[in-house]
C-alpha cells in the first residue's frame, strides 16, 4: 500500500479432516480447468466480461455476533451480491494472522483465520458462490510474512537456520546503525534489529512484515505451492498484494533523499533502490504460468507513476498481470472531464482497463468527489463513468449504496497502527473500512455486537434496505447500471470513443461494438449544461439516441444528439439510433 490518497487436535483427527475437505472440494466445486474459456467470438475471457466486488472480510457482515465479520456473513450476502450485479468476489486476507495489519501479516497461508472461520466455512462459501455464477479471487500477500509466520520464526533462530535466506538479513553498519537509510513505508527504519542473531531484517512495511527474499528459489516455489493450493479449492484468481516491493537492490545502495518530510516525520526518499525491480517482471511471468493452468486471473497492488509504468504490469507479451489495478485513475482525485480523458485515454492505450475509485487503503469516493451537498449525485455520476467504460471495474464494498468514510476523532480510537503513528496527519485507514451498513437497526445489521469499528450516522439513510425500497438511490442507480452493463454488448466489449475533447465540464463517449453504438454523457459541473454531438466524424449519421438510462427525472424516451440538456451532476446513457 503506497501513495495512499486522502483527504487530507490428533493427527488422524486432521488428516480425515483435511481429506473430507478435498473430497469435499472436488465434489462440489468447479473443476478449474473449465472455469475460464473465451466467452464470445473475440476471444475476451470472463474476468473481462466480470464485475468485481472487493470485501474487506472484517467488515462485511458478522455472522457469529462477535463485532468482526467472518466467512459465513460473506455467504449469507451471496443473493444480494448476485441481485446486484457481482461476478467476482475478491476477499482481502482472511488467513490466519496476529492482525497487526488486519491480516495483511499472514502466519499461514493454507488456512482460515478461525476469527473468520474454517476451512469447511470457506469451501462453503465457494459452492454457495459457484452455484450463484460468482467466482472467488484471494488476496496473496507476497512480499512478507508475519513475523509468526513458522518460516520466519525458524529463519530468525540461528544465523545458519535453513530458513535464514528466506528472508533478508545483513549486517548493521556499525552498533545501533542500519545497513543502509532504506524507510519503511509505514514509518521508521525498514531494518529492524534482532538481537538473537545480532544482524537486521528487512521490512518495507510494519517491522512485523518480514520481507520475503525473493531471489530465494526455495520462496518462490513455496509461494506458488501455495496458489496452487488455492486453485485446486475453485479460486478463480488472485490479487496481488503490493507487488512492487517484492525485490531490493542486493548491493543495498542508499536511496536518494528528497526534500521535506513524510506524514511520519521521516525524510523523503525516492525508493529506487527497493521498489519496482525489473527483477519482480520474471516472477510475475512465471507466476502466469502457474495461473494459466488453472485459467486463473491475476490482479495486481500496482502503484504505478505514469501508463508506461503501467503498461509493464501486462507484460511485453500479455504474459503477466492479466488485470494490473490503474490508480492513476484514483489520483484524478477531483471531478475533472480533462483528466478523467487523459487518463482513460492513457489506459486504453496501455491494455485492458482496471478501474478502481477506492479500496481498504483509500479514502472512499463518496466523499473525495463529493462536495459535501450532492455527494448522492456524485456518487452515481462516478458509478456511471467507471462502470460503463471499457474494461474491468473493481467496486470496494458499500460504495454502491454511498457509505462515507468515518475517521476516528480521537487518537485512542484509531485501530489503524499507521493512524496512531501519523495522527493527525494521517488518521490511518479505519475510516474507510467501517462495517457496511445493511439496515437501520442498531450497528446498521452488520452485527448485534459492537463492531470492530463504529459504523458512521449516515447508516440511517444509506443502508441497503433503505435504498432497495427508494427508485432514485445510489444502490438502484448501481443495480441498473451493472445489469445494463451485462446485457449490453457495446457496454462490455465495444471501443472507447471520446467524444467532445474540449468540453471541460461534461465528460462524453461513445462505447461502440460492430454496428452499435452507446453515448454515455456525464455532467460533472453543479450548473446545467447544455450538449450537442456530431457524430459524423466516427462515421455515424444518426441524430436520435433512445435512452437506455438516466438520473434526470424529466425522463425522455429519446434524445435528440444535437441537443441534450443535462442536469446538474447528471448521467445520461443512451443508444444511437442507426
Ligand atoms: C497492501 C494492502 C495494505 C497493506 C499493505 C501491506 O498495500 O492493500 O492494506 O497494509 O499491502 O501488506
Amino acid at each position: 500500500m503506497r501513495n495512499r490518497i486522502r483527504r487530507g487436535k490428533t493427527f488422524l483427527k486432521s488428516s480425515l479432516l483435511c481429506f473430507l475437505t478435498i473430497l469435499l472440494g472436488t465434489m462440489v466445486l468447479p473443476k478449474a480447468k473449465a472455469q475460464v474459456k473465451p466467452v464470445d467470438a473475440e476471444g475476451h475471457e470472463w474476468w473481462q466480461h466480470a464485475v468485481f466486488y472487493e470485501i474487506y472480510p472484517r467488515s462485511f457482515a458478522d455472522s457469529n455476533n462477535d463485532g468482526v465479520g467472518d466467512l459465513n456473513g460473506i455467504a449469507s450476502k451471496l443473493d444480494y451480491l448476485k441481485n446486484l450485479g457481482v461476478d467476482a468476489v475478491w476477499i482481502t486476507p482472511c488467513y490466519p494472522s496476529p492482525q497487526v495489519d488486519f491480516g495483511y501479516d499472514v502466519s499461514d497461508y493454507e488456512n482460515i483465520d478461525p476469527m473468520y472461520g474454517t476451512l469447511a466455512d470457506f469451501e462453503r462459501l465457494a459452492s454457495e458462490a459457484h452455484k450463484r455464477n460468482i467466482r472467488i479471487i484471494m488476496d496473496f500477500v507476497m512480499n512478507h510474512t508475519s513475523d509468526q509466520h513458522p518460516w520466519f520464526k525458524e529463519s530468525r533462530s540461528s544465523r545458519d537456520n535453513p530458513k535464514r535466506d528466506w528472508y533478508i538479513w545483513r549486517d548493521g553498519k556499525g552498533p545501533g546503525q542500519p545497513p543502509n537509510n532504506w524507510e519503511s513505508t509505514f514509518g521508521g527504519s525498514a531494518w529492524q534489529f534482532d538481537p538473537t542473531t545480532g544482524q537486521y531484517y528487512y521490512h518495507y512495511f510494519y517491522k512485523q512484515q518480514p520481507d520475503l527474499n525473493w531471489r530465494n528459489p526455495a520462496v518462490e516455489k513455496a509461494m506458488f505451492g501455495v496458489t496452487r493450493w488455492w486453485y485446486q479449492r475453485g479460486v478463480a484468481g488472485f490479487r496481488l498484494d503490493a507487488v512492487d516491493t517484492l525485490f531490493e537492490d542486493p548491493d543495498l545502495h542508499n536511496n536518494p533523499i528528497l526534500p521535506g518530510k513524510n506524514q511520519y516525520g521521516d525524510p523523503n526518499m525516492a525508493n529506487v533502490y527497493n521498489t519496482k525491480l525489473p527483477e519482480l517482471h520474471g516472477v510475475l511471468q512465471r507466476l502466469r504460468k502457474v495461473a494459466d493452468e488453472y485459467d486463473a486471473v491475476l490482479i495486481g497492488e500496482t502503484w504505478t507513476k505514469n501508463i508506461a509504468e503501467l503498461k509493464q504490469y501486462y507484460g511485453e507479451d500479455n504474459n503477466e498481470l492479466q488485470m494490473p489495478m490503474d490508480f492513476l485513475f484514483t489520483k484524478v482525485d477531483k471531478l475533472s472531464p480533462d483528466e478523467f480523458r487523459k487518463q482513460i485515454a492513457g489506459v486504453n492505450a496501455a491494455g485492458w482497463p482496471v478501474y478502481v475509485l477506492s479500496n481498504h487503503d483509500i479514502v472512499r469516493a463518496y466523499v473525495r468527489y463529493g462536495d459535501g451537498v450532492h455527494n448522492d449525485a456524485i456518487a452515481k455520476v462516478m458509478a456511471g463513468l467507471y462502470l460503463t467504460l471499457r474494461g474491468t471495474p473493481i467496486m470496494y464494498y458499500g460504495e454502491e449504496i454511498g457509505m462515507t468514510n468515518n475517521d476516528p476523532k480521537r487518537r485512542q480510537d484509531v485501530k489503524d497502527p499507521i493512524g496512531k503513528l501519523g495522527w493527525p496527519k494521517d488518521k490511518g485507514r479505519d475510516g474507510e473500512r467501517t462495517p457496511m451498513q445493511w439496515n437501520t437497526s442498531e450497528n446498521a445489521g452488520f452485527s448485534e455486537t459492537k463492531p470492530w469499528l463504529p459504523v458512521p450516522a449516515s447508516y440511517k439513510t444509506h443502508n441497503v434496505e433503505t435504498e432497495l425500497k427508494n427508485p432514485d438511490s445510489i444502490l438502484n442507480f448501481y443495480k441498473r447500471v451493472l445489469a445494463l452493463r451485462h446485457d449490453d454488448a457495446a457496454l462490455r466489449d465495444g471501443d472507447y470513443v471520446a467524444l467532445n475533447k474540449n468540453d471541460h465540464n461534461v465528460l462524453s463517449y461513445l462505447r461502440r461494438y460492430k454496428d452499435e453504438a452507446v453515448l454515455v454523457a456525464l455532467n460533472m459541473s453543479s450548473s446545467k449544461q447544455q450538449v450537442s454531438f456530431d457524430l459524423r466524424a466516427q462515421g455515424i449519421k444518426a441524430n436520435m439516441a433512445s435512452t437506455l438510462l438516466t438520473t434526470m427525472k424529466t425522463n425522455q424516451e429519446k434524445a435528440a444528439l444535437r441537443s441534450i440538456t443535462l442536469a446538474p451532476f447528471s448521467v445520461y446513457i443512451g443508444k444511437i439510433e442507426e
